[in-house]
Order: C-alpha cells, then structure tokens, then sequence
C-alpha cells in the first residue's frame, strides 16, 4: 500500500471504528484525525514521514522523549521476567522497588503507596481514602471535599466532583456529589498593583473562612500544586500552599496535592509541593511517572493515614481496587524514568533550559495580542487577545502546518515539551508558534 494511501486509510476506519476523547466526532467531518505511524525523541511521524514536535508531551505525559532507549531497554528485560501478577496476595520486585523510591523522594514523609493506572482513578483513590480515614477515626460526619475554582481532578464520577471546568462538569451535573470551591490564587485574577503574593494571601483567607465554618464536616481539600493545567495553565505562589497546609492542620483537614500533572519535575522540583516546603498528607501522581508509556498511577500516604486502616476488621481495611494495580511493565518504565532523573540530574539541566526556552519566548511575550505570559519550571503559557470562539481550534490546525503539536486551551496557548528538546528544536516551536500566531489573529479581532 502506498504510504499516502496508509495515512488516509487509517483516518477512514478511526473515524469508523475509534470513539476518540474529549472530541465533538462530528468535527471530524473538516477537522482531520492525525495519523501518527513512528515517533522518536519529540517527534511524531505520519506514514508520508510528516513530521509534528510533540510540544504538549502527548498530554503531557512524555519527558524523556519518544521510544526512549532506556526505557525501551528496561521494558523489554521486564518483559522476559513478569508482565503482571495480582498486586492482592502477591507482589513483586517493580513495584516494591517503585514504592520505596518515590517514598524516599518525599523524604519519607509519604511511607505508603497506593496503586491504579489513570490520574481520575488516583483522585477517587485520595478522596475515598481520606473518608474512610475520618470515619476510622471516629468522624463519620467529615465526608466535605473543597477544591479550587476552576480545578480539574480528571472525569470519573468522584474527581469530576471535585472539578470546576463547566464544560466538562454541567452535563453530568445530576450525577455527581456536591463540593465546595474556593477562589483561585490564580495571579491573573489579582487586582491592580496587587502581587502575585499577595493575592494568593488574599485567596488563603477566603480557604480560612471557609474551613473556620465547615470544617466539622470536611474531610480534604484537593488542589493542583502551583500549577492549575485545565484552567489554563493557571499559575499561583507557593505562599498559598503554605498557608493552605497550616489552615488543613489547623482544622483537622486533609491536604490532597494532585501532582498529576506538576509532578515529575514538571514544576521545576521533583514534586510542585517542594516549592513550598511542606507534606501533603495524600500525594496523586500519574502521566510522567512512567515517561510517558504505559498508564500508571498513585497515590502516597502517610504512615498516620495507613495505621488508620491497619486493624483486625476486614470493613476497616481499605478494599478498593483495579485489576491492573502496580502492573509490573508500568512500575518497571517508572523505575526506568527515576533512573534518568538521577543519572542525567534532570532537574538542574531543565533549569538551564527553561532559561533559554524563557529568552528565546520573548517575541512572543512582547507579541501585541499577547497577555500574561507565564512560566513554572518547564510550562510555559500565554492568553491570547481574540474575539474568535473557533480560536484553539484554528490555533491547532495552524501550528500543525508548521510542524507543531500545540492545543491551546481556550485562548491560552501552552508549551509543555518533553524535556529531551534541544536548543534548536526551541527556536523552531518559538519561531513556528510566531507564524502560527500571526496567522490566527490576522483574521480575527482584539476584542474592545
Ligand atoms: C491535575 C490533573 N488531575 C487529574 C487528571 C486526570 O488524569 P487522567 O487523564 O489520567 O485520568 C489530570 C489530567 O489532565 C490532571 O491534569
């Protein structure tokens, strides 16, 4: 089959046979499917050899690039000893090792690992714990969850509950139980001449007011460490996470950090949480923990959380589960990720390359349709000033064309490349995203 012929061939029966995410189909019908036949380091490849820079990580799961030879390496070993086994009743070397080093990573603060596969089924897992906590520990009334405004947990029932992107929330409204939603410390939100500082402070005692009230019936609050990524890549002071652990220990609230997406280095520290110097007492990680290959997550706990359930009833234990928890191929592509974090000390190098990633960018920081142009550790964004709905998508289809994955949230337009990417291959995304900008708002007004 000729190589065209393959591309087109394989959007034909994707359209036929695929119900694919977050996706309207019908769309579809003049917004073609991608085909992606190969990828290597930041690339992805159709059959013709069309190549896209993968600068959102595939959704932000990649770091070390793309059929990475060390992980490559490490799962195919893997693969000759143990694929999976029932993590009930049974164990094995992967997973024991991967619970012992992220533990060591939270500088033994989180001594025990829990595990599933996806991010949404690690926030069921936070919340359902912390619950049943309470009401081990003689507080059945503290069944409360209060997130952020315009948080996302991810869209099973329980996270979507704690979420706050009415897009993804309204329809399923009847479903889902109610949560309380504090204001963002969001830095976009701060008032004129007010600091990022000070309007997280300022955030805080609304979190305050609310858990001087209700903290009587509240279990946890969940929040996105720094970084709140579905909102927009909205970013906020550490200060607020500070003060929100003091007011949690204060008010006998649990303090769930969704590191799902900011951990992994993506911060710019292993974990968002470090920033500010505190313990969580639940930690959710997921996407980057195996470098983008296999779907795996968990959640960390205390050693005061585990002793809550550690009992001669059955009832008190915590029983939930999934059939693939600590799939031995996924903990294996984990330990291979922590391996290059040590090896190749990632967190210092990033460093050096958000900075020229940062100076490179500063066309499009001064871009005069260009507002509130952001950076934590290896997340960069910018809101863009277009009285155009179809925005994000037109965005897409025009970075596309110059070789670029970008997916604009809204009108936020964000990179989140794996950390592989070299100096040149960020003067090309800076200079595509440029004449993908340019192109996109030629057409459409600022709005008055
Ligand atoms: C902060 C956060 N939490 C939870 C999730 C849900 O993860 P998953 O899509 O793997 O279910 C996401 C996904 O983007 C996320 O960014």
């Amino acid at each position: 089959m000729a190589v065209s012929t393959r591309n087109a061939s394989l959007l034909t029966r994707s359209a036929a046979a695929v119900w694919h995410p977050c996706t309207q189909m019908k769309q579809h019908e003049t917004l073609p499917l991608v085909p992606i036949a190969r990828a290597r380091g930041i690339w992805l490849y159709d059959f013709d050899d069309r190549r896209y820079l993968d600068a959102i990580s595939s959704w932000w799961v990649n770091l070390f690039g793309h059929a990475n030879p060390r992980i490559n390496a490490a799962l195919a070993e893997q693969l000759e000893q143990l694929e999976h086994v029932m993590l009930a009743g049974f164990t094995h070397e992967p997973v024991v090792q991967l619970s012992e080093r992220l533990s060591a990573l939270t500088g033994g603060g989180l001594g025990h690992c829990f595990y599933a596969s996806d991010g949404a089924a690690a926030t069921e897992i936070a919340l359902k714990m912390s619950f049943h906590f309470w009401r081990n520990s003689g507080q059945p009334q503290k069944t409360g969850f209060v997130s952020l405004a315009n948080s996302y947990h991810g869209e099973t029932l329980g996270a979507l509950s704690v979420s706050d992107v009415a897009l993804f929330k309204a329809t399923y409204a009847p479903l889902l139980r109610g949560s309380t939603q504090v204001p963002s410390p969001d830095w976009r939100l701060a008032a004129p001449g007010e600091s990022p500082r000070a309007y997280a402070e300022r955030c805080a005692v609304a979190l305050e007011c609310h858990l001087e009230q209700h903290h009587r019936e509240t279990a946890a609050f969940i929040v996105e460490p720094l970084v709140q990524g579905a909102a927009g890549m909205a970013m906020y002071d550490a200060e607020y996470l500070r003060r929100a652990r003091a007011l949690c220990d204060r008010f006998e609230v649990h303090l769930i950090a969704d590191e799902i997406m900011t951990g992994c280095g993506r911060s710019g520290t292993f974990f968002a949480h470090e920033q500010a110097g505190i313990t969580p007492d639940f930690l959710c990680l997921s996407k980057g923990i195996t470098g983008g290959y296999l779907p795996l997550s968990v959640v960390l706990t205390t050693d005061a959380v585990y002793a809550a359930f550690y009992d001669d009833s059955v009832a008190r234990g915590f029983l939930h589960s999934h059939s693939y928890t600590g799939n031995a191929l996924a903990c294996r592509a984990a330990l291979a990720t922590l391996d290059i974090f040590e090896q190749d000390h990632v967190i210092e190098t990033n460093r050096a390359k958000a900075a020229y990633l940062d100076r490179a960018a500063q066309p499009l920081a001064r871009h005069p349709r260009v507002r509130h142009f952001r950076n934590t550790g290896m997340i960069w964004a910018f809101d863009v000033e277009s009285d155009d709905p179809a925005f994000a998508r037109r965005f897409y289809q025009a970075a596309l064309a110059r070789e670029l994955l970008l997916r604009p949230i809204g009108n936020t337009v964000y990179f989140m490349p794996p950390y592989v990417i070299t100096e040149p291959e960020i003067d090309f995304l800076v200079a595509g995203t440029c004449v993908a900008l340019d192109t996109v708002v030629k057409s459409s007004r600022s709005p008055a």
